[in-house]
């Protein structure tokens, strides 16, 4: 999710807001907007659009206030508009907010505030929030702080917070659960930010709130306690790096914090539609299309590149857990075949920037033939999902490198949660299984962090092949759009000519490239494919090929047989693709770098392709 940056003291807030918001830019944002108390009122400024449009509308002001609060929005609820932009008044006027993250129970919260007379401006989660507060400050006549933590204790969800109350002008608070937030201590004035990027250039003493801390801030001094007022001593970090390293969170790389965000964006995905207490599944945001969705015969996914692959994972899941027939399609040789479509059909776009011109000519052209049109995006407000009957965002949050890593996993557990949901409401998943897959599918953001503490293995295993010339990939059953997406991955960032296949098909032409100089990275893990699958590592190494296969954890046969290898921890092998692929990430991430590529802006290609 985005960025929020907030300063009390006794500078001039506006500019260190703003400059604090164009710091966290990199994180991608839709709209932004600041708050400032001046002269005992808050003054408001709001706009779809760039921070520099916020900065042209905020500069001719004169705002001299030395309290306030910004953001920069990655819409998760409601489009990207002036209206929706942050921050958010309460209807009566008494508190301002900024918000990072999701409340997952602010539909159940608004209906409760509209039942007290509270009306709304925007679509957004936010303000039902900012309305929550207020409500109980004004009912219960209590603090703006106890108000706050009251308010919070209701809220489920994630939220990194700023907030203003305007009948106690001189303090800034500040809350943080799941989406992280920093406060900067100052000489006398202190900051708070999404990270430390807007902070270090005033200050290096920085205090991480922990989840359900919620900090008080005056310009004599800050308190922080929980939401039961548990009292906390701030634990001040020295942060010893300049501005230019922390504009990707300390990564080297866009990509490689991006495929390090998986655990969390997976949760992020899954966050409010797994109910934790039940386990069980609920999608919003296909709800209105649930009965034609159980009824339906046919399914067509549309999709390119990484997204194709992740529809090539949904083809086996519907297959396997709803009895639905699917068909994956290119959507550029799609939308020129002049394909058969009923209205009976439903077809799926799944497009990460929303904004892909093959999938979008596709979706109008199934439209226009009757079908039902559902999306998976991660944009909120692109075109695509504005276009689509109903759907999914997958917030994952911002995806700044072009070649799609935590988008392919959040397409993936999407599809995953759909098919599952689905064979349970066509009766062919019972209870049991039903139970069973819920309860891994929450595992998985854990699985993927084991993974990626094998990354100093993998980045050796990588550095063997940082010369090669060629690859290939092998897969069977739901690893072979694995196999697939892993060749892309290194083609596209390191330049490598990578080629997938299902591993059956190597016998069918592939094998006559194998020599001494072929890596075949083959996905091996335990699976009713094994046997098959060893028996072609065996063929390739008959003919001298390298293999690299990624196995199951504690897997001893291939050790004995492929060059190298690389663990991966077990689950149902219908999830194993989202745990599989990291690895593969990795790989073309590591070579890539070898290489001296630029990985996060490889040659010739665009983060969103919205021309043919
Ligand atoms: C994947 O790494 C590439 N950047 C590319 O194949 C991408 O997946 C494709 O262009 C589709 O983009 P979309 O998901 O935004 O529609
Ligand atoms: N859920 C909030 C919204 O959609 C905050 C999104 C963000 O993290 O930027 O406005």
């Amino acid at each position: 999710m985005c960025g929020i940056v907030g300063y009390i003291g006794g500078r001039t807030a506006w500019p260190i807001i703003v400059g604090g918001l164009q710091r966290l830019e990199y994180r991608g944002y839709d709209s932004a907007g600041i708050a400032v108390v001046d002269d005992g009122q808050i003054r408001i400024n709001k706009c779809r659009g760039k921070v520099s449009d916020l900065r042209s509308l905020v500069r001719g002001q004169n705002i001299s206030g030395t309290i306030g609060i910004g953001h920069t929005r990655w819409a998760t609820h409601g489009e990207p508009n002036d209206i929706n932009a942050h921050p958010h008044m309460s209807m009566n006027g008494k508190f301002v907010v900024v918000h990072n993250g999701i409340i997952e129970n602010y539909r159940t919260i608004k209906a409760q505030l509209e039942q007290k007379g509270y009306a709304f401006r925007s679509q957004t989660d936010t303000e039902v929030l900012a309305n929550l507060i207020e409500n109980i400050y004004l009912e219960k006549q209590i603090s703006p702080e106890s108000a706050i933590k009251a308010a919070l204790s209701i809220s489920v969800g994630a939220y990194g917070l700023g907030i203003i109350c305007t009948d106690q002008p001189d303090r800034l608070f500040a809350a943080r659960k799941g989406s992280p937030l920093a406060v900067g201590i100052g000489q006398g004035e202190y900051f708070i930010a999404s990270d430390a990027t807007p902070i270090v250039e005033y200050t290096d003493q920085l205090v991480y709130l922990e989840d359900e801390q919620v900090a008080v801030m005056t310009t004599d001094g800050i308190s922080i306690t929980d939401l039961k007022d548990t009292p906390f001593d701030p634990i001040i970090t020295n942060v010893d790096f300049g501005t230019e390293g922390i504009d990707k969170g300390g990564f080297d790389h866009f990509m490689l914090k991006e495929i390090y965000e998986q655990p969390n964006s997976l949760a992020d995905t899954m966050r409010g539609r797994i109910i934790e207490q039940t386990g069980t599944i609920n999608l919003s945001g296909i709800n209105e299309i649930m009965p034609k969705l159980v009824g339906v015969n046919r399914i067509i996914i549309v999709a390119c590149g990484t997204s194709y692959h992740a529809g090539l994972v949904g083809e086996y899941l519907f297959e396997q857990f709803a009895r639905i027939n699917v068909e994956v399609e290119y959507a550029s040789e799609f939308r020129y075949r002049d394909p058969i479509i009923s209205p009976e059909d439903v077809v799926i776009a799944i497009s990460q920037s929303g904004e892909t011109a093959d999938t979008l000519a596709a979706i109008r052209l199934a439209k226009q033939k009757g079908a039902t049109i559902l999306g998976i995006c991660n944009v909120v407000g692109s075109s695509i999902a504005r276009e689509t009957h109903a759907g999914m965002y997958t917030h994952a949050g911002p995806e700044i490198g072009v070649a799609s890593t935590k988008a392919f996993t959040s397409q993936v557990v999407a599809l995953t949660m759909m098919a599952i949901l689905l064979g349970r409401k066509r009766g062919i998943l019972d209870d049991k299984t039903y139970n069973e897959l819920t309860t891994e599918l929450r595992r998985t953001p854990e699985l993927i962090s084991e993974v990626l503490k094998d990354n100093d293995h993998i980045r050796e295993v990588s550095r063997a092949y940082q010369l090669a010339q060629n690859a290939i990939y092998l897969g069977r059953g739901y690893l072979y759009p694995v196999a697939l997406e892993g060749a892309l991955k290194l083609k596209e960032i390191s330049y490598i000519h990578a080629e997938g296949y299902p591993a059956a098909e190597m016998k069918h032409g592939p094998i006559a490239l194998i020599d001494n100089c072929m890596p075949v990275f083959a996905l091996a893990t335990h699976d009713k494919h094994y046997d098959k699958i060893l028996s072609n590592i065996q063929e390739v190494k008959a003919r001298k090929g390298q293999v690299i296969a990624i196995v199951s954890r504690g897997d001893t046969e291939i050790a004995r047989i492929a060059d190298y290898v690389i663990e991966i921890p077990e689950c149902h092998e219908a999830l194993m693709p989202m745990i599989a692929v990291v690895p593969l990430q990795l790989i073309s991430y590591h070579i890539a770098v070898m290489r001296g590529c630029n990985v996060d802006q490889p040659r010739n290609l665009a983060k969103s392709v919205t021309v043919e």
